[in-house]
């Protein structure tokens, strides 16, 4: 039995899919270190640079002094520290939403959240591009899962009036900015047919530079996200309707049956949630992504995320290699992160990033493309 998993691994290497651990130090908000060197990071998530920022590592180390470094048992039996409510009030305050509720992770979010909202003989219509995590989310809630092609409004109408009388609840999935296109989903289209279906919401919004908050709530929408890229702690939310969070707090399985976010984590999480909400940080990100992508010849990129699609794995590889060499960190996505065929080179740019580091990666990746056009 033992040698279905060699082979497996072999394969992975054969395609060029093996994925390898490198140990990486963040030395400051657009720097790593990887053994004797030092890179420019363009491949973090930290669009803000909030996770290096002397105020939030100060309020972190400060709750540690404080309460320690665990949080020693789940928010339902002791592990709930008085940090929670005001992360909650806070992410609930700047989605303009009545109420939040605060998870260990993005991903803990998207499958404690869709399982708890819908089971069997309920439906999910999802874009085609969302996040492994949802689609997790969605095979585990048991409900039947249908896609839509990207952004596709139409298509997602028709499944809908296709399929809607057929099952008793239903939830339609989307993202706000999507995490391997850096293009932004069409959240006000969607939320009009969970209106008109009588469906739910759950747009994920896990990239978002928070440069819209002003967004109308909707009893209908949920807005998902995580605190691990431009708040640049850890952590997910769901924020919305008052019941439906309440409900949450009451199904939603991973918040319950896990140990707490260290108070740390928290205070870190509340600390940039606050700048965010004073300084319109995500704005330079945007403008570091878009002066790249004119350097580039290429369109106005709609996020921080810009993807070069590449097609072979291989080739993919080979360039993110070459950019390292010359001092600089891009990631090659591969399949089954993306389909297969469509292998790219992500690369994310933070409001941190100097314009003459932007203008040299912008070089070095004009040079090694045309050698393989
Ligand atoms: C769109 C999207 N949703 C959710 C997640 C998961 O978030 P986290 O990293 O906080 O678990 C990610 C991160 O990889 C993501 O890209």
């Amino acid at each position: 039995m033992l040698n279905f998993y060699s082979t497996s691994l072999e394969n992975q290497k054969e395609k060029n899919l093996y994925r390898y651990l490198t140990s990486s130090d963040s030395t400051s908000s657009t720097t790593i270190r990887r053994g004797k060197k030092n890179f420019i990071s363009f491949c973090c998530n930290d669009y803000l640079g909030l996770s290096q920022n002397a105020q939030v590592k100060k309020a972190a180390i400060a709750a540690i002094e404080k309460f320690g470094v665990g949080a020693r048992a789940s928010r339902y039996v002791s592990g709930n520290n008085s940090l929670y409510e005001k992360v909650e009030k806070q992410i609930a305050k700047m989605k303009n939403c009545e109420d939040a509720i605060v998870f260990s992770s993005g991903y803990a979010t998207a499958i404690g959240a869709i399982p708890a909202l819908v089971c069997e003989g309920d439906l999910i219509v999802a874009d085609r591009l969302i996040h492994s995590s949802a689609i997790d989310g969605s095979k585990l809630s048991g409900a039947r899962l249908m896609r839509f092609l990207h952004n596709d409004i139409e298509h997602a109408k028709k499944i809908l009036e296709e399929n809607r009388g057929k099952f008793k609840k239903c939830l339609i999935v989307t993202e706000t900015v999507f995490s391997m296109d850096g293009d932004v989903g069409e959240i006000s289209e969607l939320l009009k047919l969970a209106e008109k279906f009588d469906a739910i919401l759950l747009s994920d919004a896990a990239h978002d530079l928070w440069l819209n908050q002003s967004e109308v709530a909707s009893a209908n929408h949920l807005q998902m996200g995580t605190f691990s890229k431009a708040v640049g702690a850890l952590g997910g939310y769901v924020a919305g309707d008052k019941m439906l969070i309440d409900y949450l707090r009451n199904f939603a399985k991973s918040a319950i049956y896990s140990t707490a976010l260290p108070p740390a984590i928290l205070a870190g999480a509340l600390t940039s949630l606050k700048i965010i909400s004073k300084k319109n940080l995500g704005q330079k990100a945007l403008k570091n992504a878009q002066y790249f992508c004119e350097l580039m010849g290429r369109e106005k990129p709609q996020s921080a995320i810009v993807v070069l699609i590449v097609g072979e794995n291989k080739k993919a590889l080979e360039i993110a290699k070459k950019v390292a060499e010359k001092g600089m960190l891009i990631s090659a996505i591969r399949p089954p992160t993306v389909e297969v065929g469509k292998a790219r080179l992500r690369i994310t740019f933070s409001s941190e990033h100097q314009k003459n580091q932007v203008k040299k990666l912008a070089e070095i990746l004009n040079f090694e493309l045309k050698k393989i056009s």
